[in-house]
C-alpha cells in the first residue's frame, strides 16, 4: 500500500527498528521536489545533518549542492535522502542490519517521488539498492534501470573531498545523468505528439 508522505515522515520520525536512533538529535528523512524527475540517494546523515534534521547540509552536503548547480539545477528541483535515518555513532558506515531495517522507508521514498533517474552517492546506497557487493571505484558510471527507473552510482560528495582526482569522474557520471533526462523527456514529448 501507498502511504501518504506525511503517514512517512511520521512512520519515520516514530521509528526504533534499529539502535542509531538511540543516541541521535533529530531524524533525517529527506528533502526537495516531492515529484522531482531526480532523486540523489546517500549514505546516512552525519553531524550537521543530525543537529539541523535535514540531509546533505555538511561540507559534503554543499559539495553536492554545487554539483546539482553545474547540472543547471537547484537543490529545490531534486529530492535528496539517505539510506539511513538516523545518523550512525562516529560516523561510521551503517551496518547492513540497519540499511535493511531503513529501506521500507527509502522505498516508500521512491514510489511517491516516482523519479525517473536516480543517483546513488557512494558505496552503501549503491550496496543497498543495487547489489550487496557493488563495488563503487569498478562499477560506477554504468546505468541500471529497474522496473523503469534509472540508476546510476557515482562518487559520493565525501570521497570526491578526499580525493580531488575523483570529481572528473563524477562529474562525467553527472552529465551521462543530464544526457539521460533529456533523453526521457524527449522520449515522453514524442510519444504524446504520436497520440
Ligand atoms: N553524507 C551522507 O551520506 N548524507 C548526508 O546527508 C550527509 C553526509
Amino acid at each position: 500500500m501507498r502511504v501518504s508522505w506525511q503517514s512517512l515522515y511520521e512512520e519515520i520520525n516514530n521509528c526504533q527498528k534499529c539502535d542509531l536512533c538511540r543516541q541521535i538529535h533529530n531524524k533525517v528523512p529527506g528533502q526537495g521536489d516531492v515529484h522531482a524527475k531526480l532523486m540523489f540517494i546517500g549514505e546516512g546523515p552525519g553531524a550537521d545533518e543530525d543537529m539541523q534534521g535535514l540531509a546533505f547540509v555538511g561540507k559534503a552536503g554543499q559539495l553536492l549542492t554545487k554539483m546539482i548547480s553545474a547540472m543547471g539545477m537547484t537543490r529545490d528541483d531534486v529530492y535528496i535522502c539517505n539510506v539511513v535515518k538516523c545518523r550512525p555513532p562516529q560516523n561510521r558506515v551503517p551496518d547492513a542490519a540497519e540499511a535493511a531495517a531503513c529501506l521500507p522507508y527509502l522505498r516508500q521514498q521512491v514510489a511517491l517521488v516516482k523519479p525517473k533517474v536516480i543517483v546513488l552517492l557512494g558505496s552503501t546506497a549503491a550496496k543497498t539498492l543495487i547489489r550487496e557487493d557493488f563495488r563503487i571505484t569498478r562499477e560506477r558510471g554504468m546505468w541500471i534501470e529497474k522496473k523503469g527507473v534509472w540508476f546510476m552510482p557515482t562518487y559520493h560528495p565525501a570521497a570526491l573531498l578526499r580525493d580531488e582526482s575523483k570529481k572528473r569522474d563524477a562529474w562525467n557520471d553527472l552529465k551521462r545523468v543530464m544526457a539521460k533526462l533529456k533523453e526521457l523527456e524527449a522520449n515522453e514529448n514524442g510519444g504524446s505528439e504520436s497520440v
